[in-house]
């Protein structure tokens, strides 16, 4: 089965406008592995898995000669279409549980925010088949329980508020973004690649207008499953809750920035030589 929580325009539109590109530093983190385990040959073809609108594809897109990025939306493919072009970059329509590539091609497998939807073992069968020796597979994300919220003086009232959003949406959290947050720890387990490690804490601060962090909250699958079943109440919690934060921080206008904190793990592992 394949989730298709993100497949609305309108919903691929606000991803393009209000995901957080992944930190340079989990970029570097991924490449000096990659580059120690494939023994400094060029790097090839890197594949962005759950690709959405292109964050994670953009980012690393300068560092291979071609990467394809994955998804199982059109709608997030053509945002990412319409986003800022790279020339080595193709989006695709597909799934992490059948890879359209050759055996032994690939030099990367990654993914952000995603890996947590994919079906494991079919995702994981794929992976030995398509990897070149010493090719590695890297899964990043964010823990939602670590997030934190700052604006001068306020930080753990506006954390509060953040968590009593998410208390609202989880009823219509969906199980695979529970997965995500034990940070993909199963599967983790089940990369049959003896080489692999976690790599935790990766701290990063992101100044955001309130507008910008209503709209990462509008981003969320459980957010958009809210929507659907209870439109109204939606838009409530979205108005009521800028309202607070507004109202927490001394601001009248929904461009005042605050920073959101945010923790980054990554799971890296390699295919033996
Ligand atoms: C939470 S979004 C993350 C998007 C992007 N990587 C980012 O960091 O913003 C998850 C994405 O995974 C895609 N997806 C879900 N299941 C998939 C699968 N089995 N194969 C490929 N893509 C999948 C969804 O369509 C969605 O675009």
């Amino acid at each position: 089965m394949s989730y298709r929580l993100f497949e609305g325009k309108d919903h691929a539109s606000i991803y393009q406008k209000y995901r957080f590109v992944p930190p340079e530093e989990v970029k570097v983190l991924i490449l000096q592995y990659l580059e120690e385990k494939r023994g400094g040959q060029p790097l090839g073809l890197a594949v962005d898995l759950g690709c959405g609108t292109g964050q994670l594809s953009r980012l690393l897109a300068p560092h291979f000669q071609e990467l394809v990025g994955l998804d199982i939306s059109e709608g997030q493919l053509e945002e990412a279409r319409a986003g800022l072009g790279c020339p080595n970059v193709t989006y695709r329509l597909g799934t992490a549980e059948e890879l359209p590539f050759t055996d032994g091609s690939v030099d990367l497998l990654a993914a952000a925010s995603a890996a947590h939807w994919f079906q494991q073992q079919r995702f994981l069968t794929e992976t030995q088949r398509v990897l070149k020796p010493g090719g590695c597979i890297a899964l990043l994300g964010f823990g939602d329980d670590n997030v934190h919220l700052q604006s001068r003086d306020c930080g753990d009232r506006l954390t509060q508020i953040y968590r009593e959003v998410r208390e609202v949406l989880l009823p219509y959290t969906s199980s695979q973004v529970a997965v995500a947050s034990n940070k993909l720890q199963e599967l983790f387990d089940a990369i049959p690649f003896p080489d692999k490690q976690r790599v935790e804490s990766v701290q990063v601060r992101h100044c955001v207008s309130v507008r910008a962090l209503l709209g990462f909250i509008e981003s969320w699958s459980m957010f958009q499953s809210y929507r659907s079943s209870q439109p109204t109440a939606a838009q409530h919690l979205l108005d009521d809750t800028l309202n607070r934060i507004l109202e927490e921080i001394g601001a009248e206008s929904a461009d005042t920035e605050l920073e959101i904190h945010l923790e980054y793990f990554c799971i890296l592992a390699s295919k033996p030589q």
